[in-house]
């Protein structure tokens, strides 16, 4: 569905009317974004507006102050244009979902939605009109703080969620008072920043731009994103934020784009912290001919383009071109018509009303990674006494992971509190922290954490990462659980009680010392304010683990990257070709052993692939099935196999669709996911689980960057995790 902004005649002739009646300052006022979040309408900010010199605020969040700058903006200022608003409002306002990784993992495109709906609601009540989300970088480097912000590894997993989080957020209509803009970022290829150092350069060729990091822009531009934010990074040589091919000849051109661009905080004063430009003057110029329209936090275009339009050096139609699309979005977003929030708000906006969405996000975000013997569910009741243990057990903030400004931790039910409420009374809970935080070295409280769990029937561990952990800048080289937890978790194994392990953190982590010795592990991201109901319902059995991995689990870091729709590469490794470092041979031959794409002492498979999560029951996918052998363009192909619950409880499966195009005219992953749907089945219930496929959906760049499909053989499987073996060919025919 395209969603693109209709930006029709009316919007176009009150645009061309302010054009014609604003001064030159007034048209680069517009262009300039800055922080609020100050005293109430400090006297240099009110200044700026009554003179027309500022086209949006980033960070106001007081609601009186939004109204009073608002006025200010609409009534003091000689044309009275509106103000933008904005506001990372990533994954929840006050009330707080999953982080943007946990929301990929319930792989439910609902979800998605009503945690974008949510959250603008909350945020429109503040005067919150523009968020800057989705967040669309690939995140294949869990050593990236950001990949906290993500959708995961996967181009059509987000894509999918891009769209539904673009309407999420800008509703049917963006001049709803309960519509806001949303904001794609980061313009492009973020993700790919090197060894996972947030800002570090990126280096992407043109192919894998154009068929892995700009598949999700495609998709919310498809979707209607009013505007777009350029990345920080270096791009093979030139900042994104002067990048004219990128922003202009890709993004307007090849996507299409028709929106607001934005650039990131100070990223055009930065281009001669790169080294790209000589003074902010340059940087001003590179920009703005790049296709910046709007400068975030840093003023050289405030403080420049007057002088490069005098000296020719710009004109007054690039000049025009960025005011325009300022403009057009705040027509859009019906600002000219309704300035005020407050004023069209029916009724106050409680939070507390949407906890109920969190709660289901949260339960469908948790993966279950291990259960060794069934151990999970617990039926906690019956229990005589329970020991929580860990520094994530009760932490009302740092649940509620990275990206939660106006998070409001007063909101979270905390995994301790709940058992708490549910079982004080008839169990005896006893707690100890084990460690002060996830970073601390500090063992002083083992003794006390194995005292408890000596002491009872079941030991919980919440461990992980605290939030700042993960999110902008901040970054891990060893991403193994943090401080010494690890030695916790051994400690408490060796206590020889049953050990249920909660991992609360922002990215994979490598979990190998937390495998071998819990017996069960369910992976929760950081799972936003309902935490606690979520993860204790999933304990104790009244809910069962759905969650898929959005991302690839590392069994080393040293293995990244490491994720799904890789390359067959000349020698790929295979179970007979891999040789683990402890079976070489003395002395052998140096090509006695390896030749083949292997690491000896991390094999070359991942600990958990993309998709993968376990249930309460078991799945069974059966009999895949194709409408016909052959594919011809402009057909449907359907692509079915029988779904059992094998269990004893109803469940929710998550059912996956992977292809493979044998030979291309560049080479191809060597398994793409281009289907999900989530299926609930009754104990012993089956179900046909059907998929269609058309030539789109098998297209790709082409060497020459053109979007094309391309006959020949394919191989297509359907299961609940991208490993699944269960396969069907087909052929695609030509024109
Ligand atoms: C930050 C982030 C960007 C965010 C912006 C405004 O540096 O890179 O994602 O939207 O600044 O806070």
């Amino acid at each position: 569905m395209t969603n693109k902004p209709k930006v029709d005649s009316p919007i176009r002739g009150l645009v061309i009317e302010l054009l014609n009646a604003m001064t030159l300052s007034e048209k680069i006022g517009q262009l300039s974004l800055v922080p609020g979040g100050g005293p109430s309408g400090t006297s240099e900010l009110v200044d700026s507006i009554k003179q027309g010199r500022l086209g949006g605020i980033l960070n106001e969040i007081e609601s009186a102050r939004v109204e009073e700058l608002q006025r200010v903006a609409v009534e003091e200022s000689r044309l009275g244009i509106p103000l933008l608003f904005g506001r990372d409002v990533i994954h929840g306002f006050k009330t707080i979902f999953p982080i943007p990784l946990g929301l990929a993992a319930c792989w439910n495109r609902e979800v998605v939605y009503q945690c974008a709906r949510t959250a603008a609601v909350e945020a429109a009540a503040a005067g919150i009109n523009w968020t800057y989300a989705p967040m669309l970088d690939i995140g294949r480097d869990p050593r990236w703080g950001r990949v906290a912000e993500t959708f995961g590894e996967d181009p059509y997993l987000i894509s999918e969620l891009a769209r539904e989080m673009v309407t999420g957020f800008q509703g049917e209509d963006l001049s709803e008072p309960d519509s806001i803009a949303a904001c794609a970022k980061h313009f492009v290829g973020y993700g790919a920043s090197e060894s996972g150092r947030d800002y570090n350069t990126t280096n992407i060729p043109m192919n894998e731009l154009h068929n892995v990091h700009l598949r999700p822009f495609r998709a919310a531009i498809e979707a209607g994103v009013a505007s777009m934010m350029t990345s920080f990074s270096d791009f093979d040589g030139v900042p994104v934020s002067a990048n004219h091919h990128l922003l202009t000849e890709v993004l307007r051109g090849t996507l299409g784009f028709d929106g607001l661009v934005v650039s990131d905080f100070k990223s055009i004063s930065q281009l001669t912290v790169h080294g790209l430009t000589g003074s902010d003057r340059e940087s001003a110029r590179e920009a703005a001919l790049a296709g910046v329209d709007m400068e975030m936090s840093s003023s050289t275009y405030e403080e420049n383009l007057e002088r490069l339009l005098t000296e020719g050096r710009i004109t007054m139609t690039d000049i025009d071109r960025m005011v325009s699309n300022v403009l057009t979005l705040k027509a859009r977003l019906g600002l000219f018509d309704r300035p005020h929030a407050s004023r069209t708000h029916s009724r106050p906006v409680s939070p507390r009303e949407h906890l109920a969405s969190a709660y289901r996000a949260a339960v469908e975000s948790v993966v279950l990674l291990k259960n060794h013997a069934n151990c999970l569910p617990v039926d906690i009741g019956r229990l005589k006494a329970l020991a929580v243990i860990g520094p994530m057990a009760d932490e009302p903030y740092e649940q509620l992971g990275t990206w939660v400004f106006d998070g409001d931790s007063a909101l979270s039910q905390t995994p301790l509190d709940t058992l708490q409420t549910r079982f004080g009374e008839t169990v005896k809970i006893q707690y100890a922290r084990g460690v002060p935080n996830t970073r601390s070295k500090d063992r002083s409280g083992f003794a006390e954490a194995v005292r408890i769990a000596r002491e009872s029937d079941l030991a919980i561990l919440f461990v992980g990462e605290e939030s700042i952990l993960s999110g902008e800048a901040h970054c891990r080289a060893d991403i193994r659980l943090p401080g010494c937890q690890q030695e916790l978790v051994a400690e408490i194994a060796k206590t020889g009680k049953p050990v249920v392990a909660i991992v609360m953190a922002g990215r994979p982590l490598v979990l190998q010392t937390l495998l071998d010795r819990a017996d069960s592990v369910l992976f929760a991201w950081h799972p936003g304010s309902m935490a606690g109901p979520a993860l204790v319902d999933l304990i104790t059995g009244e809910k069962v683990p759905s969650g898929k991995l959005p991302v690839t689990f590392p069994r080393m870091t040293g293995q990244i990257p490491i994720y799904c729709a890789h390359k067959n590469t000349g020698r790929p490794a295979t179970d007979e070709t891999y040789v683990h470092i402890d079976d070489i041979k003395r002395g052998a031959f140096q090509t006695s052993v390896g030749n083949t794409s292997f690491y000896f002492d991390a094999g070359y498979t991942p600990q958990f692939p993309l998709g993968f999560g376990l249930s309460y029951v078991d799945f069974e996918f059966a009999n895949i099935r194709l409408s016909s052998a052959q594919l011809r363009p402009g057909e449907v192909l359907y692509v079915e196999a029988d779904l059992t619950n094998r269990g004893t409880v109803e469940a929710e499966e998550v059912a996956q669709l992977y292809v493979r195009d044998l030979v291309g005219s560049v080479t191809r992953p060597i398994k793409e996911l281009v289907g999900f749907k989530r299926v609930t089945l009754k104990p012993g219930e089956t179900k046909t689980v059907e998929f269609s496929l058309t030539s789109d959906d098998l297209a790709f760049y082409n060497r020459n960057l053109k979007f094309v499909s391309e006959p020949g053989e394919f191989h297509v499987w359907i299961g609940g995790s991208s490993d699944t073996e269960l396969r069907a060919e087909f052929e695609l025919l030509a024109e």
